[in-house]
C-alpha cells in the first residue's frame, strides 16, 4: 500500500492536494458519478478515502445516512467543514481493516482503490460484497493511467473488483482518463 506518512505530508503541505474543490476535471467527474447512480435515493451510505468532503457534499443529497472516512485527521477536518450535515458521520479510519459494521445500499471507492496493495484490495472487495444490501450499488471511479505512488491503475482496480460471478456491472462508463463502474449483486 501507500505509506500513510504520503498522504500526511500531502495534505500537511496543502488544503487541497488534488485540487478537488478546484478542477473543473474533478466537477465534471463528480457530476458523471452521480448521474451514473441507478437510484435517486439511497438509505445508508459509505464512502471511505473522502479527502475534504466535496464528492461526500454531494453524495449527502441523494442518502439517509452517510459514513464518511479518511485516515488523515487534516482532511476530515475540513471534510467536517464542508459537510456540515447531521446525516453526515465522519471517522478516522483506514480500509480495508476500518470498515464499519452493519449493510449499507451505496459504496462509493472513489480514486481509491490504487493505494491499497494487492491482498488489501482483495479484502475490500470482500468487505464490499459482504456489506453491500441485496439491492445496493457499489460505485467505482478511478484515473486509468499509472502514477508514481500507485500499486495498479484504475483498469486493473475494476477488473479486480469485477473478478468473479457474484457482481454484475449496471453502469459502465469509460473515457481516455477514468473509468466509472457501478456494481451490484448478481
Ligand atoms: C485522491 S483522494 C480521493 C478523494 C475522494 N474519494 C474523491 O474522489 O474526491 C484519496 C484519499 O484516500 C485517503 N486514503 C488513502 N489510503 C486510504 C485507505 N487505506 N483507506 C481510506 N482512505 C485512504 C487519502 O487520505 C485521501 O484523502
Amino acid at each position: 500500500m501507500t505509506d500513510p506518512g504520503y498522504f500526511e505530508q500531502l495534505y500537511a503541505d496543502s488544503d487541497d492536494p488534488w485540487q478537488l474543490a478546484e478542477r473543473h476535471y474533478e466537477q465534471r467527474k463528480y457530476d458523471l458519478t452521480l448521474a451514473a447512480l441507478p437510484r435517486v435515493r439511497y438509505g445508508r451510505a459509505f464512502e471511505p478515502g473522502c479527502s475534504i468532503g466535496v464528492l461526500t457534499r454531494l453524495l449527502a443529497g441523494h442518502c439517509d445516512e452517510l459514513v464518511a472516512t479518511d485516515p488523515v485527521a487534516k482532511a476530515l477536518e475540513s471534510a467536517q467543514a464542508t459537510v456540515d450535515a447531521p446525516h453526515v458521520a465522519f471517522g478516522r479510519g483506514r480500509v480495508p481493516d476500518d470498515w464499519p459494521d452493519g449493510s449499507f445500499d451505496l459504496i462509493v471507492l472513489s480514486e481509491l482503490l490504487y493505494y491499497l496493495s494487492a491482498p488489501e484490495r482483495l479484502e475490500v472487495r470482500a468487505a464490499a460484497v459482504r456489506s453491500l444490501a441485496p439491492h445496493g450499488h457499489l460505485v467505482l471511479v478511478h484515473w486509468r493511467h499509472p502514477f508514481e505512488v500507485a500499486t495498479c491503475t484504475g483498469d486493473q482496480a475494476h477488473a479486480e473488483m469485477r473478478v468473479g460471478d457474484d457482481l454484475v456491472a449496471v453502469v459502465e462508463h469509460v473515457e481516455t482518463d477514468f473509468r466509472l463502474d457501478v456494481l451490484a449483486h448478481a
